[in-house]
């Protein structure tokens, strides 16, 4: 959930350092803005310099302003999604130990710091913030105080410490040098030339570098100018190769538009051909990015679960329909937390398909872990290249979005529900469900989307001029049918979201089995009105909830595919988006939904990157 740079690079101290962590920290903001803070190793040996502010980074950046900290060599930054401690100063990271001497910053959380701190107390150690951090600073002070290294000291900590942790510390009698330690939680290695960084993410360092090392679980790093050291916790050194990070600095920003999330909408007909380029071979074999599972195995599995969390399972939602219908095999989608803890039947003819924009969802994670343990094989659908559930999985599948800052997703969805729509005319081909020429259609027919997404986007205007007249409202109501449900209640997240409006995403066949209840004079609903090609009944069926609520006061705006001549005798304002293959309409009827949102908020003033109380990636429990 927080932020983590690192950086060294210099024998003589210089201002790259501060500089470095401070442009990290920026572009990281997306995963806490609660408070923010910095620690750099300067030409002090007893001290490190170290500045820190609750809120937003803004505030940091001010006061580094007013009160220059010394120049450094090395320098360690953090933005702070808080868990253990109010969002105060004094609870912002680093945290100092040692008189000063150390400084530390964590991601995660450390579900034994009671007992450590209780200990550390006995000792006379005196505590400055509420956090679960601090204890392991004073864990490392006393063990650099018997004379050993950072880095040696990070490793005997670390064996102490349960939980999820990303830890970076500097020592300010070891100017050359940041040591870094990870269990369940990210940590990323940036080389340079004569300089070499740590991020949560690469978007940290991703303007100086695009060549990344991962720490894997349960390993310590130490970097120098000049050197990277990775070694277990027990402190064996472990060999890995470097890799290229296939996007560039100019991906992580905010390209023209005034937010990310505005070009992050805007980045989806190209989120969703990128997802798409290359993937089969000559023989319709999906191309797998990483890892395999083996064709037999997949013959097998007479089960599917999707396991993952807030969008990203409405995503697996999605992919349900089209997978049941052209695999013929059941599919289950599991919210992550809840999977393991409900005993699921799971084995080896279990393919699990655990989807993931960052990679790094605890809970996602733990949910992978469990059905390994049970010997079912795991494939991945993920964003960040490199990340946690990505290497653990057995096969991995990367949706090629680019990197997604806003903390709202968007553009990560639609290239989710194409990975799994990839999956499922695999598995269609493999298992002989479709004949060779309905394969090709199918791929022709995702082929033609991002174009019609694009026509979406242009023609938005008159979904974002209702928007604005509903900075007032109190709830908002979203109803779908078949693959229009997830879309209900993915449009209903997004509004919650961002604009902090009370929002419901409903299937319109439960609308009389209790939610009509909440209809009211004026009470807005959006309909995603299912195409009038598709399954006839349903369209009518939906037709007439659109009449139920309007009968009963309701506002009703209608998302329908164009051609739709019936969609506007019943509602008061249509949006229409074009017509597409029934089971990839999703693709189409979701985006009027998330430019609802945007606007919306916008309309309310609020930061719509940053909305308040969330994270990007939920690396805790
Ligand atoms: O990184 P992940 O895809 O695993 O994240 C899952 C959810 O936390 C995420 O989709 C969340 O619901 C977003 N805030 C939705 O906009």
């Amino acid at each position: 959930m927080c932020g983590i740079v690192g950086y060294v690079g210099s024998d003589a101290p210089g201002a790259r350092p501060q500089g470095v962590v401070m442009g990290g920290l920026a572009r990281l903001e997306y995963r806490g803005y609660d408070s923010a803070g910095i620690a750099i190793v300067t030409d002090d040996r007893e001290r490190v310099a170290m500045s820190k502010k609750a809120g937003k980074l803004v505030n940091l950046e001010k006061h580094l302003a007013e009160h220059p900290l010394a120049a450094g060599t090395a320098a360690i930054g953090h933005t702070r999604w808080a868990t253990h401690g109010a969002p105060t100063d004094a609870n912002a990271h680093p945290h100092l130990a040692a008189a000063g001497r150390i400084a530390i910053i964590h991601n995660g959380i450390i579900e034994n710091f009671a007992a450590l701190r209780a200990e550390l107390q006995d000792e006379g150690v005196e505590f400055l913030s509420e956090t679960d951090t601090e204890v392991a600073g004073h864990l490392l002070a006393r063990e650099v105080s018997t004379g050993r290294s950072l880095a040696d000291a990070m490793r005997v900590i670390t064996r102490r410490l349960e939980g999820a942790f990303t830890l970076l510390a500097v020592d300010a009698r070891e100017p050359r040098t940041v040591v870094g330690a990870r269990r369940n939680s990210p940590l990323v290695i940036g080389l340079g030339e004569g300089e070499n960084f740590l991020g949560s993410d690469v978007v940290a360092f991703i303007e100086h570098t695009r060549t990344a090392l991962e720490l894997h679980q349960d390993e310590v790093v130490e970097i120098t100018p000049e050197r990277v050291t990775i070694t277990d916790f027990s402190g064996f050194v472990v060999d890995r190769e470097p890799y290229h990070v296939d996007w560039d600095a100019s991906a992580a920003q905010k390209g023209g538009f005034a937010t990310f999330m505005e070009k992050e909408i805007h980045d989806q007909p190209t989120a969703v051909a990128d997802t798409l380029r290359g993937r089969m071979d000559e023989h319709g074999r999906l191309q797998l990015d990483g890892g395999m599972i083996h064709e037999s195995i997949l013959n097998s599995i007479d089960k599917i679960i999707v396991i993952a969390c807030g969008t990203a399972a409405y995503a697996g939602l999605v992919g349900r329909y089209a997978i049941e219908h052209w695999c013929r095999i059941p599919v289950e989608v599991e919210l992550a937390h809840e999977f393991r803890y409900r005993d699921p039947v799971v084995g080896v003819r279990t393919l699990v398909v655990a989807i993931s924009q960052s990679g790094e969802t605890m809970d996602t994670i733990m949910a992978v872990r469990h059905a390994q343990q049970q010997g079912a094989p795991v494939i991945a659908i993920v964003n960040s290249q490199g990340s946690t559930i990505a290497r653990e999985a057995d096969a991995v599948l990367y949706t090629r979005a680019g990197p997604e800052i806003a903390v709202a997703s968007t553009k990560a969805f639609l290239a989710q529900i194409t990975a799994v729509y990839l999956l499922g005319i695999y598995l269609a081909e493999l298992r002989g469900n479709k004949f060779p020429d309905e394969i090709e259609a199918l791929l022709d027919q995702l082929d033609a989307i991002p174009a019609k997404i694009q026509r979406v986007l242009d023609t938005s205007e008159a979904i974002r001029e209702v928007a604005r007249t509903m900075a007032d409202e109190r709830t908002v109501l979203f109803l779908g049918r078949h693959v229009g449900y997830p879309v209900a209640l993915e449009g209903a997240l997004k509004l919650k979201e961002l604009a902090y409006i009370h929002a419901e995403g409903f299937a319109a066949g439960e609308l009389k089995h209790g939610p009509i209840a909440l209809v009211e004079e004026g009470l807005p609903v959006i309909i995603v009105l299912p195409s009038p090609r598709g399954r006839e009944s349903l369209h009518s069926k939906v037709i007439s909830n659109v009449q139920e609520v309007r009968a009963r006061g309701a506002r009703t705006f209608v998302i329908a595919e164009e051609g739709d001549t019936e969609a506007a005798n019943y509602a008061e304002q249509v949006f229409f988006v074009p017509s597409a293959p029934v089971l990839m309409t999703p693709l189409l009827s979701v985006v009027p939904l998330q430019i609802f949102a945007l606007e919306l908020a916008a309309a309310k003033g609020y930061d719509v990157d940053q909305p308040r109380n969330l994270a990007k990636s939920v690396t805790v429990e």
